[in-house]
């Protein structure tokens, strides 16, 4: 066996043996928290705010490629190959910007949290992101679909739309809608205060979006047991997430949607089931510039969602310091569960949280951050820093 061949061997065995945070000596990736990640090649992963699938023996990473000076998209959607959740092959990229001018897409957009999913039933692979269009700062704030027949793509750009035009929540009853009816954004000229929050919890940015649709911007999306999928977005001035069930073959909406948190300015959504109960991980809004993370729980994808306080424990010890309370300097973009190991017969023992320290001055080298998610008896998350594992 030559010595590369061995290494992922142990690489797989210690992924086998591994028990949550007590077997920090090993690890999946063989990245340190914190620093650079290099790909095959040598160079910095450039996926960032993304997602990994795997698909056959081959995991997949899908994330923004970042330029290094400024923050519009130059390049498009990055895919990267791994055998073993730690060797990443540049794969290219995945879905590129358009050069045609006017396009939705065209170079110069701004393409956010791109998050790939496998649809069985159409046997495609599926992209959502969050698009901005050229010249238009953060006004668009739409989802966007794409779609491939492989995994590396490339794909093609289907449309980009605001969400749910027309449609109330499902669970907003007649009275509710009147009341939602009866808000008036533009009479508040300050924002953040206890009355105008008020308004937004009745619904004034859902209804001031109503006939055109709502705003879409962090996003993540979820496939439950049943193969249901569901998009989970920052919306109404980032102020409220939606959660939205997509048709069968992951192309569009049902119609059926309804609120997280009216008002409660949760970014970075980041998803995962575990026993049955659904686990909602979120940042706040503070652009680039870590904060303090929220987390919430619900027996069902439709909610009540229940709040409960940041999973983030202790230091990012090695790593400036930073605290728990500033999510370790990073911002989440996905949980990575359920996946089969290299050895295809048994799966990760434990959800890994995957994150940006973002670097607002070269994006490109913003960092990457994964640790392992351990549960208190009661089936809480929680989430410490590791250096590597
Ligand atoms: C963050 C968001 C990122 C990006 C950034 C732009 O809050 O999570 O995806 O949109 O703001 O400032």
């Amino acid at each position: 066996m030559n010595a590369i061949a061995k290494s992922l061997s142990l690489v797989a065995l210690s992924i086998i043996s591994i028990q949550p945070v007590a077997s920090k000596q090993s690890t999946p990736t063989d990245h340190t928290n914190g620093q650079l990640w290099l790909d095959t090649n040598g160079e910095h992963i450039n996926a960032h705010g993304g997602n990994i699938i795997k698909h056959g023996d081959t995991y997949y990473w899908y994330g923004e490629n970042r330029p290094n000076r400024g923050f519009t998209t130059q390049v498009g959607v990055s895919v990267y190959s791994s055998p073993n959740l730690r060797d990443w092959t540049n794969e290219g990229v995945a879905l590129a910007v358009s050069e045609e001018h006017g396009s939705d897409i065209e170079r110069g957009c701004i393409m956010e949290r791109p998050k790939v999913v496998y649809n069985p039933k159409t046997k495609k692979f599926v992209m959502l992101f969050h698009l901005e269009l050229k010249g238009r700062g953060y006004e668009a704030a739409r989802v966007a679909f794409a779609e491939s027949d492989t995994p590396t793509g490339p794909f093609r750009f289907i449309r980009s739309t605001r969400v749910n035009a027309g449609i109330w929540p499902f669970d907003m009853d007649k009275k509710a809608q009147k009341v939602a009816q009866s808000t008036n954004p533009s009479a508040w000229k300050h924002w953040w205060t206890a009355p105008w929050r008020a308004e937004v919890e009745k619904g004034m940015y859902l209804w001031r979006d109503f006939k055109d649709g709502q705003m879409s911007r962090d996003m993540t999306v979820f496939i439950d047991d049943d193969g249901k999928a569901y998009h989970i977005t920052s919306s109404q001035e980032n102020l409220t997430l939606l959660v939205s069930e997509l048709t069968d073959d992951f192309l569009d909406f049902t119609g059926k949607y309804n609120t997280i948190a009216p008002g409660g300015q949760n970014e970075a959504p980041c998803i995962f089931k575990r026993n049955g109960t659904y686990w909602l991980i979120c940042s706040g809004c503070t652009g680039w510039a870590p904060n303090e993370a929220r987390m919430f729980t619900s027996q069902s994808i439709w909610g009540p969602w229940k709040q409960l306080h940041s999973p983030f424990v202790g230091e990012a010890t090695g790593y400036r310091n930073m605290p728990a309370n500033k999510t370790f300097g990073a911002q989440g973009t996905y949980i990575l569960y359920n996946v089969s190991l290299p050895d295809n017969t048994s799966t990760l023992p434990y959800p890994i949280f995957m994150a940006d320290i973002w670097n607002p001055r070269h994006l490109s080298q913003s960092l990457h951050l994964w640790l392992p998610i351990e549960f208190s008896e009661d089936g809480t998350p929680i989430i410490r820093w590791t250096d590597k594992w």
